[in-house]
C-alpha cells in the first residue's frame, strides 16, 4: 500500500528577501571606510528566520568574514550543517570546552579561569577579548585586559584574535556621552595592548547602530544584525536600506457584531458602532505577536490599514476589517513588510524590533525568495 503525504500548507509566511539583505550590506560597507569589514550576528535563529544554514551560506557568499552566535550549541549546528566560516561564539559557558576547540570555533573570553581552562586543551584555538566599557553584561574589566592579553598571547596553543567592546546605547543620542566615554575607554584599552606590542587582527565595537552613528578609526570590524535585514536600528539620517521581512497572513473568519457586542477574552473591546465586521487572524502569542499589543497593532488588509481589537489569544487575534471593502475569508493581511516595517509594528507592543522578529513562532513558514 502506498502512502500519500498530504500536508496542510502554512497560512502564516514570513519572507526574507535576499536581495534587499544584499542591498543592505552594500549600504552598510558605503557607509564605512573601505577596509572594514563584517562580522554578522545570525545568533538566535538569524533573529528569527530560522534557517540558519542557508543565512550563513548567502552572507558568506555576500563577503561577510566572520558570524556572531550567542550560544556554543548555534555555532555546532552550523559546523554540523558543513559550515566552515569563521564562527565566534559571543557567550561561550565553561561547560563548553570540549567542543569549543573540538569545532574550531572562536569563543570571546572575559575571565582567566576559561583562558587558562582553554590553554589546558593544548589545541590551536583562536580568541577575541571582551573588554567591558558600560554594558556591564560580559567582558573584563578595563584594567584586566591587558593581563589577560598577555595570558593569551604567551601561551602556546591559543592565539589573540580579536579585541571586543559592546555599546549599551549607540542608538540613542541621548546617551551619546556614555558612547563616547565608552569608546575612549576601549580605545585607552587598544592604546595599552599597542604600547605592549601586542598584535590584534580584528578590533571590533559596533553594532548596527554604532556602525550608522560612530566612527571609530582603530575598528576594522563591525558586527550588524538589524540592519541587514534593512530594519533601521536608530531615528534621524536613516541608511537607505530596504526592508527584507516580511509577515503575512490570512483572515480565517469573518463576524458581524452589533454596538455593545465585545470582542475576544476579558471582554477589552467593545463595538461603538451599529454594526462592525470582525476578522480572525491564525496568529497569537505563541507566534510571537504578544499580549502587549492588544488593542493597540494595526495590519493591513487589501491595502487599508485596520486596527487590531480584543486580547490576543494564544493562536488567534482579531481585526476589525469594517472598512474593507469586500473583506473575505482568505484575504491577505500584512503585519510588516512594505505597508509598514516591523520597527513600526514592534512599536504598537511597546518593544523594538529585534524582539519581534526574534520571537516569530514555530508556526510561521519562513522562505528566502
Ligand atoms: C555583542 C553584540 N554585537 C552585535 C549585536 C548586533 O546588534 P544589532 O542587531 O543591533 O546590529 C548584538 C545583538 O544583540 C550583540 O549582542
Amino acid at each position: 500500500m502506498t502512502t500519500t503525504l498530504v500536508k496542510a500548507p502554512f497560512v502564516n509566511q514570513l519572507t526574507i528577501n535576499t536581495q534587499a539583505i544584499h542591498t543592505n550590506l552594500k549600504q552598510l560597507r558605503k557607509h564605512l571606510p573601505n577596509d572594514t569589514r563584517i562580522m554578522a550576528i545570525v545568533k538566535s535563529s538569524g533573529y528569527g528566520v530560522r534557517d540558519t544554514v542557508k543565512l550563513t551560506k548567502m552572507l558568506a557568499s555576500f563577503g561577510v568574514d566572520l558570524f556572531g552566535l550567542a550560544y556554543t550549541h548555534e555555532a555546532i549546528h552550523l559546523r554540523d550543517a558543513g559550515i566552515t566560516e569563521e564562527l565566534v561564539v559571543l557567550t561561550p559557558l565553561r561547560e563548553d570546552l570540549d567542543a569549543l576547540v573540538h569545532y574550531n570555533l572562536q569563543p570571546v573570553v572575559s575571565d582567566p579561569d576559561m583562558v587558562l581552562n582553554l590553554s589546558q586543551k593544548k589545541t590551536p584555538l583562536k580568541l577575541h577579548l571582551h573588554v567591558n566599557t558600560g554594558m556591564n553584561r560580559l567582558g573584563c574589566p578595563v584594567q584586566k585586559a591587558l593581563p589577560l592579553a598577555r595570558l593569551i598571547t604567551d601561551d602556546p596553543f591559543l592565539r589573540l584574535e580579536g579585541v571586543m567592546t559592546h555599546f549599551c546605547s549607540a542608538d540613542n543620542p541621548d546617551q551619546d556621552p556614555l558612547t563616547h566615554q565608552q569608546i575612549q575607554q576601549f580605545r585607552s584599552v587598544l592604546n595599552e595592548l599597542k604600547a605592549h606590542e601586542i598584535p590584534v587582527p580584528w578590533i571590533h565595537a559596533s553594532n548596527s547602530a554604532g556602525a550608522i552613528r560612530f566612527h571609530i578609526p582603530e575598528c576594522n570590524l563591525i558586527r550588524p544584525g538589524l540592519t541587514l535585514y534593512g530594519i533601521q536600528p536608530c531615528d534621524g539620517e536613516p541608511l537607505p536600506l530596504k526592508c527584507a521581512l516580511s509577515l503575512k497572513s490570512k483572515l480565517i473568519g469573518l463576524h458581524k457584531c452589533g454596538r455593545g457586542e465585545s470582542v475576544s477574552y476579558g471582554r477589552t473591546y467593545r463595538i461603538r458602532n451599529q454594526e462592525a465586521l470582525i476578522g480572525v487572524i491564525p496568529l497569537g502569542y505563541h507566534d510571537g505577536i504578544h499580549r502587549a499589543y492588544s488593542n493597540r497593532a494595526r495590519v493591513w488588509v487589501h491595502g487599508v490599514e485596520v486596527p487590531q481589537v480584543g486580547t490576543i489569544c494564544m493562536d488567534m487575534m482579531m481585526v476589525d476589517v469594517t472598512e474593507v471593502p469586500n473583506a473575505a475569508i482568505g484575504d491577505e493581511v500584512v503585519l510588516f513588510g512594505k505597508e509598514q516595517p516591523p520597527e513600526t509594528f514592534a512599536s504598537f507592543g511597546k518593544t523594538i524590533a529585534h524582539e519581534l522578529i526574534s520571537c516569530l513562532g514555530p508556526r510561521i513558514e519562513r522562505t528566502f525568495i
